[in-house]
C-alpha cells in the first residue's frame, strides 16, 4: 500500500513511518523542509515539499492509496498570540482544506483518509465520561478541532473514507509530553498541575500507531475515532504513578495561577479535563497494549 503522510517527520508521524515501512507499505511524507525530512525518516522514504506546485500534490496524492494527516504547529510551546493562533489554525485546517482539494483532483481519490485531531475538541468538561458522541466543547482549542474535522470530512463527498483520530495525550520515547515533563520529576520535584483533579486522556504511542494501522485497513472505522486509552486518570493520579515508576516522590504542585502566568491562553491544555473513553475503538474489537498508565510508564521508563 502506498501512505501519503503530511507530517511524517514529527513525535507520531516517525513512528508510524517506521511501523508502515517495517510492514511492507510505501510512505511518502510531506514536509516544510527535504533536509530534515531526509535526515528523520531516512533514504527510504519518498518526500514531497510542502511548497511543491499542486500538480506535484495531485500527483503524490494519486499514488496514495491512503493519506495520514499529522501536521501542525506545536499546541505548546509559547503563548496563543494571534500571530499563533494563526498558525495554529493555518497549520491544520488550510492544510486539511489543500489536501482534501487536491485529492479531488485525483482521477481516483485515496481510499481513506486518517486525519488528525485531538481531544481538545471536547473542552474543558469536569469528570463528565465523554465518547466519540459527546457534543464539542467551548473555547479555542475546541473551535480548532471542529473546523480542522469539518475540512476533512468533505472527503467524503469524493468517496474518501473519512476517520478523525481524537488524540489524547501521547506518551512516548524520544519526544512529546512525557520527554517535557521527565526532568522535574526525575529532580523529585514533580507533582500534579493545578488542582490535579482534571482529567487526562493519555495513550502509549505503540497502542495510537497500531490504532492507525488497523484504521488504514478496516472499513468499519469512518468518523470520530477517539486516540485515547480505555483508563484516563486525574492528573493526581497521573502525577504519583509517574513518580511511583520513577521511585521519586511527586507531590510538589504547580499552582494554576503560574501556569497561567506561564502560559496565558494555552494553559488550558494542561488545565481542562477531558475523562475520554475510547468507545468506538473498544466497540471495533481493537485491543489496547496497554490499556492502564502503570504498564504503560513501565515499558516507557523502564523497559
Ligand atoms: N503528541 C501528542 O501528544 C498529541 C496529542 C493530541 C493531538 N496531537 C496532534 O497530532 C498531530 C501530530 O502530533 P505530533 O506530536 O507528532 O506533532 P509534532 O511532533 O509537533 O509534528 C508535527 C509536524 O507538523 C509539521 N509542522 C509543524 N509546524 C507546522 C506549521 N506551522 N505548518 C505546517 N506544518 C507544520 C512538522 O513537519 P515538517 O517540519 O516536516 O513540515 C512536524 O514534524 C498534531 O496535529 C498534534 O496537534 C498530538
Amino acid at each position: 500500500m502506498n501512505v501519503f503522510i503530511a507530517g511524517g517527520t514529527g513525535f507520531i508521524g516517525r513512528a508510524l513511518t517506521l511501523r508502515l515501512k517495517r510492514d511492507g507499505h510505501s510512505v511518502t511524507a510531506l514536509t516544510r523542509s527535504l533536509d530534515k525530512g531526509r535526515s528523520l525518516l531516512g533514504v527510504e522514504v519518498d518526500l514531497l515539499e510542502a511548497s511543491a506546485s499542486d500538480e506535484a500534490l495531485i500527483a503524490a496524492l494519486e499514488r496514495a492509496d491512503a493519506v495520514v494527516n499529522l501536521a501542525g504547529e506545536p499546541i505548546l510551546g509559547g503563548r496563543w498570540d494571534e500571530a499563533k493562533k494563526r498558525r495554529l489554525r493555518r497549520s491544520r485546517i488550510d492544510l486539511t482544506s489543500s489536501l482534501v482539494d487536491a485529492m479531488a483532483k485525483t482521477t481516483s481519490p485515496p481510499k481513506v483518509l486518517i486525519s488528525g485531531s485531538a481531544v481538545g475538541l471536547y473542552g474543558n468538561r469536569g469528570d463528565e465520561i465523554l465518547t466519540e458522541a459527546s457534543r464539542p466543547g467551548a473555547g479555542f482549542l475546541a473551535d480548532l478541532c471542529r473546523d480542522w474535522e469539518a475540512a476533512a470530512m468533505k472527503a467524503e463527498s469524493h468517496g474518501t473514507r473519512v476517520v478523525l483520530l481524537r488524540t489524547g495525550v501521547v506518551l512516548g520515547r524520544g519526544g512529546g509530553a512525557l520527554d517535557q515533563m521527565l526532568p522535574p520529576f526525575r529532580f523529585g520535584l514533580g507533582g500534579p498541575l493545578g488542582s490535579g483533579t482534571q482529567f487526562v486522556p493519555w495513550i502509549h504511542l505503540d497502542d495510537l500507531i497500531e490504532m492507525v494501522a488497523v484504521a488504514i485497513g478496516e472499513e468499519a472505522f469512518a468518523g470520530p475515532l477517539n486516540g485515547s486509552a480505555p483508563n484516563p486518570v486525574t492528573f493526581r493520579d497521573f502525577a504519583s504513578g509517574l513518580g511511583e515508576v520513577l521511585g521519586r516522590p511527586a507531590f510538589l504542585p504547580v499552582p494554576k495561577f503560574a501556569l497561567k502566568l506561564l502560559f496565558g491562553q494555552a494553559s488550558s491544555v494542561l488545565l481542562d479535563s477531558q475523562r475520554v473513553l475510547p468507545k468506538r475503538a473498544i466497540e471495533l474489537g481493537f485491543g489496547f497494549r496497554f490499556p492502564d498508565l502503570k504498564s504503560a510508564l513501565r515499558d516507557l521508563l523502564l523497559d
